[in-house]
């Protein structure tokens, strides 16, 4: 059973997308065969996997595997790394919402019962959440193993904090026990201004410090021009990209608890 690991927060801008892309083009680097849920209507994380499939409105995605109409397998999508797939929401709009989610309940079932199948294919499946703790954030975090939260490292992160944290707990406590913080991850530093050292300072301090991970992720171009411009190939490396090597060396623990299934399997779903 492979690992699946939801990046979430209420806020909209602050890495969730660049994290999914950059934790899942390392994972399979790595050797990990890896699925890159897109659950953002926004489409991001498949535009920048495969441009062509986001343009394309016939694209099977999660609605048309919520609806039953194609198995999750097939309707998975190979992106030009190697034991890297993506799955995008199957509607290009936020008729996404409107159309699949009617109500939690229905909603988490749906996500649970699809992940789980693709959890029998993939060693991690990495879930980009949309903006907000709506219905399908809180849909994929009650399918999930484990949650990433970005903040950035700017003063109103400091006021977010808090009740993030506290609806991820109401969520383990009321739909999924199983659910794990694996980290709150601090993105988009910049070394050079005082009030993002501040931020970053004041919330390794904080109260949830043991569940801020070691790793803080840097403010830089390299991350932001291009989505997969990513470590390895060329050789060239960046701070951003040094930064998500070493933060993937801190989940690696957490995703490794589960079996590794389908390595033997390498390049197809
Ligand atoms: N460490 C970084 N350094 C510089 N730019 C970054 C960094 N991380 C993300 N960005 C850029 O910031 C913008 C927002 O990032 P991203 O899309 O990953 O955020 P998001 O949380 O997924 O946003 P949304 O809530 O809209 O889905 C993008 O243009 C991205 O390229
Ligand atoms: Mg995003």
């Amino acid at each position: 059973m492979g690992h699946i690991l939801s990046v979430t927060s209420q806020k909209g801008g602050v890495g969730k997308t660049t994290t999914a892309l950059q934790v899942g083009s390392i994972a399979s680097a790595r050797g990990f065969h890896t699925l890159i849920v897109d659950a953002d209507p926004q489409g991001g994380a498949i535009y920048a996997l495969n441009p062509a499939l986001a343009e394309d409105r016939d694209t099977v995605g999660l609605f048309q595997v919520f609806c039953g109409e194609v198995e999750m397998a097939d309707a998975v999508t190979r992106t030009p790394k190697s034991g890297l797939f993506v799955i995008g929401c199957g509607l290009p709009n936020s008729g996404f919402h409107q159309q699949v989610f009617e109500d939690a309940t229905r909603a988490t079932g749906l996500f649970r019962e699809s992940l789980q199948s693709a959890s029998q294919l993939f060693d991690l499946i990495l879930i980009d959440c949309p903006p907000g703790l709506g219905l399908v954030s809180t849909a994929a975090l009650g399918a999930s193993d484990s949650a990433i939260i970005p903040i950035q490292c700017e003063p109103l992160s400091l006021r977010t904090l808090p009740p993030l944290v506290q609806q991820m707990i109401e969520i383990k406590q009321s739909i999924n026990h199983r659910l794990d913080i694996a980290g709150i991850l601090l993105t988009m530093f910049d070394s050079g201004n005082p009030a993002s050292q501040s931020v970053h300072r004041q919330i390794r301090n904080c109260f949830f410090e043991d569940l801020v991970f070691q790793t803080t992720i840097p403010r830089d171009p390299a991350l932001n021009s291009l989505y997969m411009s990513s470590p390895g190939g060329s050789g060239e490396t960046s701070p951003g990209w040094e930064a998500y090597e070493k933060l993937f060396t801190e989940l690696e623990s957490t995703i490794r608890t589960v079996e590794k299934t389908t390595l033997t399997t390498q390049g197809s779903p």
